[in-house]
């Protein structure tokens, strides 16, 4: 059997722990796909950027992503590089010549996940991006696939690890949100420019892939009613205390009835005070956790790490050996043809 061949787009943290993982995974990964990956080039912003040292070799490297994405010995593309443009041309242009594509880009889902589901349709190729919302929890293969005989009514999470780490430490030290900050960054959790985690547009991120799936609805990140953790006091997370509750930053997306009494979706993101006694209260440190309630399923947890490149490699990996089983079986995943099917809720009509 001939390779499937990869063009790697970004060689980060995250691009550096998929290209070891490839590596030391070899031959198994080979097993279990049926036939060896191979990486065919890997496109960085810098040539001499050190990298440490990757089991690669350096002549795979590139600057020329798009010329890479379509060549003809690449089989699928897999993007870790993030932000709208230039990745979203990247791909755009690998799913319309019939590459699979792995990208674990929330931000570029959330503003425009339409354009790249109609470029997979056009181009007959697979899109997944597990990694792109709560890192290593395999939750959006279970509400795009073994939930679709189902009817999902509501979606609750902690998909921000900053900030729950931060709230979690509020909550067991009485600490402020200043304080806690602090701490998030020197233990590496909070990132340099924290505002993307801190003021909720991460989670909005994240909020809009999960209603997308769970309610086969186009919902952008503009959909995405958005409140922040930095105006949650000490004394605020001392009262939720009092009343037997802790304050978590969380996303919801649910069905239901508007003011006009069309069935649509509402998605938010906001502190919110849950009781000591739901399972969401728990997820403390830096891990994420989804609650999905569906009508015959009932209720589910996924509970996992949200971030770091392992676990976000992890769900690269996995999305990997998935579209090239499907490319070596000679089919796509499942059209998201029923995607828009659900309107979403104007924000202000929560
Ligand atoms: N900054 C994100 C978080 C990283 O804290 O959860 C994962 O998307």
């Amino acid at each position: 059997t001939r390779a499937v061949r990869l063009a790697l787009l970004g060689c980060g943290t995250v691009g550096a722990e998929v290209v070891r993982l490839l590596h030391e995974q070899a031959t198994d990964l080979a097993a279990r796909i049926g036939a060896p990956l191979e990486i065919a080039g890997i496109a960085v912003r810098r040539l001499g950027r050190d990298r440490g040292p990757l089991p690669v070799d350096p002549s795979l490297f590139t600057t020329d992503a798009l010329s890479l994405v379509k060549r003809d010995d690449v089989d699928v593309v897999v993007e870790v590089v993030g932000g709208i443009e230039p990745a979203r041309t990247w791909l755009v242009e690998a799913l319309r010549a019939g590459k699979s594509v792995v990208t674990a880009n929330k931000a570029l889902l959330a503003e425009d996940g339409g354009t790249l589901h109609d470029a997979a349709l056009d181009g007959g190729a697979d899109l997944y991006y597990e990694a792109a919302v709560a890192g290593a929890i395999p939750l959006l293969r279970p509400l795009r696939e073994s939930l679709h005989g189902d009817t999902i009514t509501r979606v609750t999470g902690i998909v921000n690890g900053t900030t729950n780490f931060i709230l979690s430490a509020m909550d067991a030290t009485g600490a402020g949100f200043a304080e806690a900050l602090d701490e998030a960054t020197e233990l590496g959790y909070a990132e340099a420019d924290p505002t993307a985690d801190v003021e909720g547009f991460d989670a909005a991120a994240k909020a809009a892939i999960l209603a997308s799936l769970a309610f086969h609805s186009r919902v952008g990140a503009a959909d995405v009613y958005r409140e922040g953790i930095t105006e949650v006091t000490a004394a605020d997370v001392a009262s939720a205390k009092a009343m037997g509750c802790t304050i978590k930053l969380l996303c919801i997306a649910a069905r239901g009835l508007d003011s006009t009494g069309t069935e649509s979706v509402s998605v938010r993101v906001h502190p919110a005070m849950i009781p000591l006694s739901h399972p969401l209260a728990s997820v403390g440190d830096a891990f994420n956790a989804v609650f999905v309630e569906a009508e015959a399923a009932g209720q589910l947890m996924f509970y996992g790490r949200g971030a770091g490149g392992s676990p976000t490699a992890s769900a690269v990996l996995g999305d990997v050996v998935a579209v090239a089983r499907n490319r070596l079986a000679g089919v796509r995943a499942a059209s998201e043809s029923a995607y828009a099917a659900l309107p979403v809720r104007p924000i202000g009509e929560a």
